[in-house]
Order: structure tokens, then sequence, then C-alpha cells
């Protein structure tokens, strides 16, 4: 039986990703920038076991379907010239599917996981590129962190790949998490994505106006410019936020404590702390800080009424192997 285990921490995008160009290779409509974080984790084991007929993919102790992970898997066992299905243990030790971007860390490990199982050694380019088959953001968490994911322009999607660009050490940025609502949320990011690009009327705008954003966020994060970092992710954030409020039927993933914490975090800075927030697809705001900022921040997240947990995080590192062999 060939098995391993692997981590994976999930990331926050500063320049979000939002639309594919291509649906069946999961290819960006644009390029993104993110942080991965060190307090959360997924942890997975792939066990390849030839008495198995199909995979299983189990996630926190559920049985779910397991078609992204078959996809993902696919991809590794042509590269092992193998046929043999696998069953897949995950487990998360944060709310899933809640906007925490489980999905990211989760097909980051997968594909470490399989490819350790397997022996093959894959680079960490192969590994991104095999993890944004299962999601596009999942590229980004083999690495620690800032990462910036390739919208790419080959059409096979060979170079629609995740780089590090900072390691996490040389700018300790650290994050709050202001959780709002513990439930899975309604619409999965796909879903909604694909709604955005059918009937938004800003889709074209938004995928053009990406391309600035990236080249501002680069500069920003190989400056330590915290001021240009915070200006050009919150008008990321607030752009993919609009553009799903305007595509039909309408997505607004945003509940009255997510305002509160946006507005909150906005007069923090206005006050001359180094603190910005961002907000993925789900109604948690994350809050991105220095260091000297951090108790300022989490005291007042956690004033707020329907702020149900805060977590702090610093930068973490990239998806690792943590146990291997029969
Ligand atoms: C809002 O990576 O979950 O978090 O590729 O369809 O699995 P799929 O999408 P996914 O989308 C992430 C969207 C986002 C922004 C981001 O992480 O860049």
């Amino acid at each position: 039986m060939q098995q391993a285990t692997a981590i994976a921490h999930p990331n926050i995008a500063l320049v979000k990703y939002w639309g594919k160009r291509d649906m069946r290779l999961n290819l960006p409509a644009v390029g993104s920038l993110s942080i991965t974080l060190d307090a959360l984790c997924t942890r997975t084991q792939v066990r390849f076991d030839s008495a198995l007929s199909a995979d299983r993919f189990i996630l926190d102790g559920v049985d779910e379907d397991a078609g992204r992970v078959t996809a993902c898997l696919d991809l590794l066992r042509a590269a092992a010239r193998i046929d043999t299905r696998a069953r897949v243990d995950s487990s998360n030790d944060f709310p899933t599917a809640a906007g925490l971007a489980s999905s990211a860390s989760g097909f980051a490990a997968l594909v470490v996981a399989a490819d350790a199982a397997l022996g093959l050694g894959l680079t960490p380019h192969m590994l991104s590129r095999h993890a944004r088959r299962g999601s596009g953001s999942a590229a980004r968490s083999i690495f620690g962190g800032f990462v910036e994911m390739a919208r790419g322009r080959r059409e096979d999607g060979a170079d629609a790949v995740a780089q590090p660009l900072l390691d996490a050490g040389a700018w300790p940025l650290e994050v709050l998490i202001a959780v709002t609502e513990q439930a899975a949320k309604p619409l999965a990011s796909s879903a909604a994505m694909a709604a955005t690009s059918e009937s938004a009327p800003y889709y074209a705008a938004w995928v053009r106006s990406s391309r600035p954003d990236l080249r501002a966020a680069r500069k920003a994060v190989l400056a330590r410019d915290f001021d240009a970092l915070a200006d050009v992710s919150v008008h990321s954030c607030l752009k993919m936020h609009a553009l799903m409020m305007s595509s039909r039927p309408p997505v607004l993933y945003w509940n009255a404590a997510t305002v509160a914490c946006m507005r909150r975090i906005s007069a923090l800075r206005e006050a001359g702390l180094p603190v910005f927030y961002t907000i993925d697809a789900g109604p948690q705001v994350k809050a991105i800080c220095k260091s000297e900022a951090h108790d300022a921040v989490e005291h007042a997240l956690r004033s707020i009424a329907g702020v149900v947990e805060v977590r702090s995080s610093g930068l973490g590192g990239a998806a690792r192997v943590v146990e291997e062999g029969a």
C-alpha cells in the first residue's frame, strides 16, 4: 500500500482570483496574489489501495463527493502510470467551506501527499499546476509567505501556476480572522464565479483592471510598503464583491457583522494603525496588520456584535509531507 500524509495551510488572496478562462482545466481569468497562513491547517492522508474500485474522500470523518479529488489524483496517477484508486482522509482545524479557504489547503495537501505516496518527486511548480485543477486558490497554498499566481497564456495551463514572491519571515505581517458565521456558505465559489462571468456587466472591466492591481501589489510586497499593499488589497476585495453583487442572480456573502468589521478596521486605519481588511467568498473578515497593531485590532474585532470568534495567525510555510511509507 502506497501512502503518505501532508499538511498545508490556507491562503488569503490580497489581489483576488475570480473568474475562469477555461472551466475544464480550471484556468483563472486573472492573476492573483496571496499570503499563506500558519495558524490554520489541513492534514491529509492519501492511501493508494488496489482493493478500491473508486476513490474515497473523507473530510472531517464524513464521506464526501470525490469528483474533484479524483480529477486531481488522475493527474498524479497518469504521471505514475498507475490506475490504483485511493482513500483520502482529510481534516481541517477550522470551519470548512465558510470562506476560510479550506479548498486551497485541502487540494494543496492532497497533491503533496499523493506525490509522496507515489514517490514521484514532482517539482513545486508541477504540484502547483496539479493543485490548481482541484481549486484555483490551492495552486498558491503549495508555497509559503507571499505568493503570486499567474493567469498564464497557454491553453494547456502549463503556465497557470503560482510562485513564491517573498518569504514569510521577510515581512512578518499578522492576520486576524473575525468569524461571523460558523455554517457552510450557501453558494460555492465555483458556482458563484460562473454566475458572475455570465451575467455581471462589469466582468470585462474586472478582468482588464486586475493586471495593474497585481503589478501594484507585487511592487508593494517587494518594497514592504504597507500602505500601498493596503490600498490595492481593499480595492481588489471591494471590486470583486461589487462584481458579485452586480451578477444575476446577485451574490452577497456579507452579513451585518461583516460590514461592521469592515467599518471598524477602516476607522482604525484612518486613526493611523497599520491594518486593512479583505474578504473572500464568505462572511468572515480578515484583518491584515503589522504586529504593533495586533492587540488593538483583536480587541476591536472581539467587541463587534456578531463576531463569534477571532483567530490570530502569522504567515506560514509551504505545504509539506509529514509522514511517509506503508
Ligand atoms: C474569493 O479557489 O475556491 O477566495 O478554482 O473554483 O475552486 P475554484 O475557486 P476557489 O476561489 C477562490 C476565490 C476567492 C479569491 C481568491 O482566493 O483568490
